[in-house]
């Protein structure tokens, strides 16, 4: 990419008459907070933070950065677990936020869409889905940050993805911005339409390197009129998927999250996080959190859960269990789930395995994958959790008490290739919803190479020849060119 002698400055001015001062933004104050990733592990420079205010100014600045040369970092709410969505530290990259494309076009309640714009939070879609009667069902525990633009780039997973899927399930349609400023409209609210290339799939995960989506057409479904939460001690890991598939075999339809917590995470919930209130006095090793939901009005989805509980604990599964009486006792309870990222934090520095294997072999992750670390580093704190019900287990670990942060963060591709070690021998995945952004493109020669990041390689060649949009993310560095015998010339 031949950014080799970009004028910026000459640059920073166009982009200044094309978006407005409002839509460039150059002061350091301003640039900071976009320059490092929620987690803190990367720290990088850019010379522009774009912040453009239609899908017309997004290729409009495209247009102009492309012209210069100049590589562009798409970013939404900047929550990305893997780096994905800050500059590197180059000061060569801009740094484009959707944060102002946050309209609701439409929302259609007969369709069940919901046509929005990418730098809506999922927050702001899921209210819009509500008024209109409607669930939209994905939910985070960074809704009220992340963007739908950045939900879709990453096909984000979360608490639904058991009942209704990843991101990528519920996109209809999308609008997109390409490398060259082009404006793809493909913004159909069609559920059937079987005219080539599924082409809104290749945007959906790719993490801001192949396009800039501006909106989408998300699918809905009709708002839950019952529910019911419940949290529930379990006697092993392994009693969490023998609750699992009683619960499925109940009514698998209703089944709306099922959430695994380990001892260690609901503890430092406990210690960090205000609030967080015990709704157990059964000490375990091993808790899920139960949400059932359902939009029949007249369904007893308490009296069934109580069923399956009772016979859970008489089978010496369920050790003691709490249903929520009231919409209050529902969010503290998922407060607890929901804290779990912010609590480690707070504790100390954590090195994230955001893995999945298939749903049966959970329990032997969890009991390989901590002996794996435990022989790693001694004292290492594992703290396990997430989303079960998709086998997707969130594998962090703390370090040891009183070790030095920076020592044990030296150490985390060490650790990560532990549990990826297990990871794989369990047939799973080693990025299950997060993607790879900047944290993970080394591993995916190991795991994806050959025909597969061959064709990744090309698509991306197809779309971005200049490697202009999000470069050093997803993909790896190209093996270096074999070079062939030079062929005489003439
Ligand atoms: P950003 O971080 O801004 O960007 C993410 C990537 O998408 C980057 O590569 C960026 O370049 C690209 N991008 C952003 N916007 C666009 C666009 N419009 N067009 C093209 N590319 C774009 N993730 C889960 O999957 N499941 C969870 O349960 C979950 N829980 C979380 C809990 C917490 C507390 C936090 C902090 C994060 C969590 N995440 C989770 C990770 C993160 O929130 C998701 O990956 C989310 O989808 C990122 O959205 P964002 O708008 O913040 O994107
Ligand atoms: C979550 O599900 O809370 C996050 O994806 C996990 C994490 O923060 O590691
Ligand atoms: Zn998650």
């Amino acid at each position: 990419m031949d950014t080799a002698n970009p004028d910026i400055a000459a640059l920073i001015g166009r982009l200044r008459e094309t978006l407005g001062p409002a839509g460039v933004l150059t002061d350091p104050a301003d640039l900071a907070p976009c320059e490092t990733d929620w987690r803190g592990l990367y720290h990088g420079r850019t010379p522009a933070l774009l912040r453009p205010a239609s899908t017309a100014e997004v290729a409009a600045a495209m247009r102009l950065c492309a012209a210069a040369g100049v590589a562009v970092v798409p970013q939404g709410g900047n929550t990305s677990m893997v780096g994905g969505a800050v500059p590197d530290e180059s000061g060569r990259q801009v740094v484009l936020s959707l944060a102002r494309l946050e309209r609701v076009r439409a929302v259609d309640a007969v369709d069940l869409t919901l046509t929005v714009e990418a730098g809506a939070t999922l927050r702001a879609a899921q209210d819009a889905a509500a008024d209109a009667g409607c669930l939209l069902p994905l939910s985070i525990g960074s809704e009220g940050s992340a963007r739908v633009g950045g939900i879709l780039a990453t096909n984000a997973g979360g608490n639904n993805t058991l009942r209704y899927g990843n991101a990528r399930d519920l996109v209809l349609g999308l609008e997109v911005v390409l490398a060259d400023g082009t404006v793809w409209d493909g913004l159909r609210r069609l559920r059937k339409d079987n005219t080539g290339y599924c082409l809104r799939q290749l945007f959906v995960g790719s993490e801001g390197t192949l396009g800039i989506i501006t909106a989408a057409v998300l699918k809905l479904v009709p708002r839950p009129a019952t529910r019911c939460v419940a949290f529930a001690a379990l006697a092993s890991a392994a009693a969490t998927l023998d609750l699992l598939a009683r619960l499925q075999r109940h009514d698998a339809a209703a089944l709306a999250a099922y959430e695994y917590m380990a001892r260690a995470g609901l503890d430092l919930v406990f210690t960090h996080i205000p609030g967080a209130v015990r709704p157990l006095a059964t000490p375990a090793g091993h808790y899920v959190l139960i949400d059932l939901a359902t939009p029949r009005p007249d369904a007893d989805l308490r009296g069934g859960l109580e069923t399956v509980l009772a016979e859970a604990m008489e089978a010496g599964i369920v050790l003691d269990a709490a249903i929520a009486e009231s919409g209050a006792q529902e969010a503290a309870l998922w407060k607890l789930r929901e804290e779990h990222t912010e609590a480690q934090k707070r504790a100390g520095a954590s090195v994230k395995n955001d893995v999945s294997v298939p749903v049966s072999l959970v329990a032997e992750l969890l009991a390989r994958g901590t002996a794996a670390c435990e022989a790693l580093l001694p004292g290492i704190r594992v703290v396990p959790f997430g989303h079960v019900g998709d086998g997707n287990i969130h594998f962090n670990l703390l370090q040891p008490e009183g070790m030095d942060p920076a020592a044990f963060l030296a150490m985390d591709h060490a650790i990560m290739d532990a549990v990826c070690d297990v990871v794989r021998e369990l047939g799973g995945s080693f990025s299950a919803e997060h993607g790879i952004g900047r944290l993970k493109p080394y591993l995916m020669p190991a795991w994806r190479g050959g025909a597969e990041l061959a064709m990744m390689r090309a698509i991306k060649a197809a779309l971005d020849p200049r490697g202009l949009l999000n470069p050093g993310k997803l993909l790896p560095a190209a093996e270096p060119d074999v070079v062939g015998p030079t062929v005489a010339s003439g």
